[in-house]
């Protein structure tokens, strides 16, 4: 079975949800404690097993290609300092010379014009993709457990963890059907189900491992909700062709690409940090005393 070696990072859309601090910054490059939100995805990428990192970007997204750079100046500067712990720290994130490709979408017509973009970097080989939106904080990464369920099964692997049922109308929700390896089977797919009418709780969280085929499928793929070109219509196609597997992930995803996840994050990571944690409870306690 061909080993999963790409990843792809849509990175073009216009995060309108997140105005107007994506005005000039990409919403990928806003910092959650003291990383970018980028670099969690593609620290997660790296863990399990990736080694060809593809950026689909677009108009005023330079920043993130400058970001998986080498910067001589500082990296210069920090060595005259004596800043090993800093240099390290920045040489360890480092992609190698040539792990890293961009290409532009050019115009932003949806999340599955966006992976279409990537066809021929991709090549003919199963690849992952993560939505940079989407950032997570388990013990073992979640796209590791999809690339071992993989290993396992082959196909495509959509990873799902539950969200609360009366939120299900939100999201890209799909149906269980039997038990394979660490995953099951996905008999049904649907986005953004009309409330009351989910198949189950089990959301799409912003993972993927498709086969090159779903290229084919996108370059036929209609416009569907919001006049975008949608992933979830061509994966539905897919279905029908391939096999669908469904990882479920039991760690924490937030939703970067809105404030509210985002808050949440940077809460949840600065909890995770010995020097951070007891300035958050510390701050919650003092404004929570202040407000009441
Ligand atoms: P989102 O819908 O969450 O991103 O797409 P958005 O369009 O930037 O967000 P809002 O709604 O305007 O705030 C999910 C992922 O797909 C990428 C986004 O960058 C995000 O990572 N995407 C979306 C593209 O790369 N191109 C597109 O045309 C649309």
């Amino acid at each position: 079975m061909t080993k999963v070696r790409k990843a792809v990072f849509p990175v073009a859309g216009l995060g309108t949800r997140f105005l107007p601090a994506t005005k000039a910054v990409p919403k990928e490059m806003l910092t959650v404690v003291d990383r970018p939100v980028i670099q969690y995805v593609v620290d997660e990428a790296r863990a399990a097993g990736i080694e060809h990192f593809i950026f689909v970007t677009g108009r005023n997204k330079t920043v993130i290609e400058d970001h998986f750079d080498i910067q001589f100046e500082l990296y210069d500067t920090l060595e005259h300092r004596g800043k090993v712990e800093q240099l390290e720290r920045l040489r360890s994130m480092q992609p190698a010379p040539g792990e890293t490709s961009f290409t532009r979408q050019q115009v932003p017509m949806g999340l599955g014009h966006a992976v279409w973009c990537a066809r021929d970097l991709v090549g003919d080989e199963p690849f992952a993709l993560l939505l940079p939106d989407m950032i997570m904080q388990s013990d073992e990464s979640c796209l590791k457990g999809m690339v071992d369920l993989y290993a396992q099964t082959g196909n495509n692997i959509v990873a799902v963890q539950e969200c609360d049922p009366a939120e299900t109308h939100k999201y890209g929700i799909v149906a269980k059907g039997a038990d394979v390896h660490t995953g099951f089977e996905i008999s049904d797919m649907v986005e953004k189900p009309a409330k009351g009418t989910a198949p189950s709780n089990l959301y799409i969280n912003g993972r993927y491992i498709l086969q090159p085929q779903i290229f084919d499928l996108l370059a036929k793929q209609e416009r569907g909700a919001g006049n975008e070109i949608q992933l979830t219509d061509a994966m539905l196609k897919l279905g029908k062709e391939q096999p669908l597997y469904g990882y479920h992930y039991r760690g924490e995803t937030f939703d970067c690409g809105s404030p509210d996840g985002f808050v949440e994050a940077n809460i949840a990571f600065a909890m995770q940090r010995a020097d951070l944690r007891d300035v958050v409870i510390n701050t919650v306690n003092r404004l929570s005393a202040r407000k009441g």
